[in-house]
């Protein structure tokens, strides 16, 4: 009842505070001459305002000051991420429509419950389930259960074969009708292509097979290292440009089970408020106290750095054993690409370490295809902690931590992925090992390059189309992940479906994945995509846009003509 009033007043709450944030505007005046918590301090000089920063240690001791640069004089880098405001009253008839939804939910159930909807062999027992959790999966995302959890029989390529099916309850129950429909494949992380059922990555799976079976039915620490680990080990050490890594069979077990293996009590995260769940689970895991930071917002990084050297642990006032940012490369909900040069600038100045995922930039980001490092041209040494997985653009499975030869060294003792999990498959591990070849460009051709390439054109074709519409779109213009916000929770179901009829498989996205407000369709770009499939997708769009509503910008609409072989910056 408590998490319902909260669900029902806290978003009312939000409302009225957006209406009056947007009537108040943005013109707080701050007074110029401040010293906060004793680290910028603005001095007059000669007359001038100028900007002093402080060094600051973990101990808390502060250095000597150095004058920084004004801020005036530095260039203004154009920025390439949007996330346009939700237009007052779309989001009033979002809220409105999703009452209505769960009032007519708890009708529904007060009268007509069914009996598949009824926990059986229960008398006598305390609920097994959360009960709003039940209400909601039930009365609510049920009548949009049909976009989700789709079965396919096909390798998930440019297209891919979903098998029909049917409700003869209004999504309590499906059936299959037998049947399959072959759709264009917006759906699946499948950023470079190599999710193919035929050529060299295949077939060196199928042969990795016949030498090393499917499992190795051990972990590493037993009979668990086959010459095939050790290989993509040092073949992924050295596509990263770090010392050395070590991969584990699933990329979620890469997060929630190695974050304990470096942080505990006294420890502090921060973490980006749009993290992955692999993430979030592996840091309650760990016991270490979590600080959470606006998505991708620096200065409010910087202020809980600052906060934490400050203030030190609570209660005893000691200074935190370690810090941790924990950031993603590329957020797949949101489509932005983490700003990481301005994340290793905090991370020097305050002595913190960074966890950084790459489970959505690897091999979809930079001209080699190494991620978001490689996307900004940083040192990959910089990063504390690297990790990825093998899923997305490898067309794989698993995930790796890669580093500094002492981290890795670490790890293999004390992660529990390590010593407890079964290592990785043969052939999935071959998949690997033949995909990233051919991205290192260490198969003699230029395919992989011509795969990053294509990558870049199609992301960047297909959210300039997209834009020309006007409709929202969120995220950086060079984020293969692309939310196309629609907002309502019917509208959704309404999108999803309509673009399977006209074949085209998609993912929507709602709360609470997402919040309330911000229902959207996610399209995953990839390589093995032509122009051809992407203007067949962009025009089945363009006119249901129209048809549904979706143009909801309010943005100038560029009147640039988009062409699909734009000069790449
Ligand atoms: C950022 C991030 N990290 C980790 C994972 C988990 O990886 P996997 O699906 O390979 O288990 C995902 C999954 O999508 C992810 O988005």
């Amino acid at each position: 009842m408590l998490r319902l009033a909260s669900l029902v007043i806290r978003p009312l709450i939000a409302l009225v505070g957006a209406v009056i944030l947007n009537m108040a505007g943005n013109g707080i005046e701050r007074k110029n001459c401040v010293v906060r918590n004793g680290i910028h301090i603005t001095k007059q000089l000669n007359g001038k305002q100028r900007k002093f920063n402080h060094e600051i240690f973990q101990n808390g001791t502060i250095k000597e000051a150095k004058e920084m640069p004004n801020s005036t004089t530095k260039r203004k880098r154009r920025s390439k991420e949007s996330f346009e405001k939700v237009p007052l009253c779309t989001a009033i008839m979002t809220y409105l429509g999703f009452y209505l939804l769960m009032f007519l939910g708890y009708i529904n159930r007060l009268f007509f419950t069914p009996k598949v909807a009824k926990e059986r062999n229960r008398e006598g027992y305390a609920p097994l389930y959360d009960r709003f959790e039940s209400f909601y999966l039930q009365y609510v995302y049920r009548r949009v259960r049909d976009c989700w959890n789709r079965p396919i029989c096909s390798v998930p390529g440019a297209e891919v074969v979903l098998k029909d099916r049917m409700t003869p309850d209004y999504g309590w129950t499906f059936q299959f009708t037998g049947t399959t429909t072959k759709c264009l494949n917006l759906g699946s992380y499948n950023y470079l292509g190599f999710a193919e059922a035929t050529g060299p990555c295949a077939s060196s799976a199928a042969q990795a097979i016949q030498e090393y079976g499917c499992a190795s039915c051990s972990p590493v620490q037993e009979f668990g290292t086959h010459p095939l680990v050790v290989e993509l080990e040092k073949l992924t050490a050295e596509f990263l440009g770090v010392e050395d890594s070590i991969v584990f069979g699933m990329g979620f077990g890469t997060n929630s089970l190695n974050l304990p293996s470096l942080i505990s009590q006294g420890c502090l995260v921060l973490s980006d408020e749009k993290n992955h769940a692999s993430l979030i689970l592996g840091l309650r895991l760990s016991g270490a106290t979590i600080r959470v930071f606006k998505h991708n917002n620096m200065k409010d990084l910087e202020k809980h750095l600052k906060d934490a050297i400050v203030k030190g642990q609570p209660k005893t006032r000691r200074p935190w054993r370690k810090i941790l940012i924990v950031v993603e490369g590329v957020y797949s909900m949101e489509g932005s690409i983490v700003k990481l040069p301005e994340v290793l600038e905090l991370k020097k100045k305050y002595k913190a370490y960074v966890y950084l995922d790459e489970a959505h930039s690897i091999g979809a980001l930079g001209e080699k295809g190494r991620g978001v490092v490689d996307y900004y041209g940083c040192n990959p040494k910089d990063v504390d902690i690297l990790m990825g997985t093998f899923t997305k653009s490898f067309g794989s499975a698993g995930g790796y931590i890669a580093g500094s030869k002492h981290l890795i060294d670490y790890l293999r003792v004390n992660s529990h992925a390590a010593c407890y999990a079964s290592s990785m498959s043969p052939p999935i591990v071959m998949q690997i090992l033949t995909s990233m070849s051919i991205i290192m460009g260490k198969d003699g051709s230029l395919e992989g390059e011509r795969r990053i390439r294509q990558l870049a054109q199609n992301t960047r074709y297909f959210r300039r189309r997209l834009k020309k519409m006007g409709v929202i779109v969120y995220g950086n213009e060079d984020s293969p992940v692309v939310p196309l916000l629609v907002y309502m929770f019917s509208k959704i179901g309404a999108v999803v479906r309509t673009l399977l009829e006209r074949k085209i498989a998609t993912v929507g996205v709602g709360f609470p994945a997402t919040p309330l407000m911000e229902g959207r369709i996610r399209f995953c770009l990839s390589a093995a995509h032509t122009r051809e499939q992407l203007d067949m997708a962009l025009d089945v769009l363009e006119e249901m846009a129209s048809l549904l509503g979706l143009r909801y910008s309010q943005l100038p609409i560029p009147d640039d003509e988009v062409a699909y072989d734009d000069e790449l910056e």
